[in-house]
């Protein structure tokens, strides 16, 4: 079945939970479509699962747009969200709602995620106006992590929990259709998910969430270089991903790849007239 921002809000008053999945290239993103996944999200995180950088902060528009569209092209039935990278919304309205529109109309997504409480809800409300749903974010929100001092769980004391639930408030009335929050004790995370008529798509934020999400990297246990306490690992796709590069890495050397299988034949009388 096709999801859509309705499918979102109506999961949300019939109590069903929501299902997010990370993915950055059509290979990905047609598998996660076809297991029946409710969204994909294009993330910035793609900044350091893909292209190895240390934050997100150096993803642009540019490497946005173009692995948005590689997840749409994958794509059948899950709502894909862009997520809008670093500096794309925060300068202006104007670069807010240009770069939103940007991937609805060069990338085909149906909707774009952006990062931040109150403080980005004039750019949540510009760009809802111009007709493109928008999924807030708060909680550990990565490109602020020069604010935050490392990526931590936020809302651990009293003002900050307070001010995350008031900061889900105005970005529900805002417009958006539904909030990321990531990186929050649980039982503040329930608090927040029953605060908003919107859905709440949580990671490292508990069960109370209306949904989750993960980096599939993460849950498939490719990427190593860390790994967050709440993330599960649902299958050791990098072990069997070694094993079959070391395979292959064998079998070239020792000769047994390719067997005539995998080779294409040709006539022996066109390779006797050949000389
Ligand atoms: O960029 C991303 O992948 C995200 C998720 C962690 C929610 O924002």
């Amino acid at each position: 079945m096709k999801n859509s921002v309705s499918t979102f809000m109506s999961a949300k008053k019939s109590g069903i939970k929501l299902t997010m999945l990370t993915a950055y290239d059509y290979s990905m993103a047609k598998i996660i479509d076809e297991c029946g996944v409710n969204g994909i999200l294009v993330g910035d995180s793609l900044g350091m699962v893909c292209l190895g950088y240390k934050d997100t902060l150096s993803v642009t528009m540019d490497d946005m747009l173009h692995h948005t569209k590689a997840v749409v092209r994958g794509t059948k039935n899950a709502l894909v969200v862009g997520d809008m990278p670093f500096m794309s919304y925060q300068a202006s309205l104007y670069d807010a709602v240009k770069n939103a529109g940007r991937f609805l109309q060069e990338a085909g997504a149906s909707a774009i995620k952006l990062e931040g409480g109150a403080v980005v809800c004039p750019q949540i409300k510009a760009i809802v106006a111009a007709q493109i749903p928008v999924m807030g974010h708060i909680g550990l929100t990565p490109q602020s992590v020069n604010m935050f001092g490392g990526f931590k769980v936020q809302g651990k004391n009293n003002v900050d929990a307070k001010k995350l639930i008031e900061d889900a408030k105005k970005i529900e009335d805002a417009g958006a259709f539904a909030i990321t929050l990531e990186c929050i004790p649980a039982k503040l995370a329930e608090l927040i998910s029953k605060a908003v008529t919107i859905p709440t798509i949580g990671i490292g934020a508990g069960g109370g969430c209306d949904g989750q999400i993960l980096v599939y990297q993460d849950m498939l246990n490719m990427f190593q270089d860390f790994k967050p306490k709440f993330v599960k690992s649902f299958a050791n796709v990098g072990d069997l991903m070694r094993s079959g590069f070391k395979a292959y890495i064998k079998e070239v050397t020792d000769g047994t790849f390719p067997a005539n299988e995998h080779c294409f034949k040709i006539d022996d009388e066109i390779l006797k007239n050949l000389y």
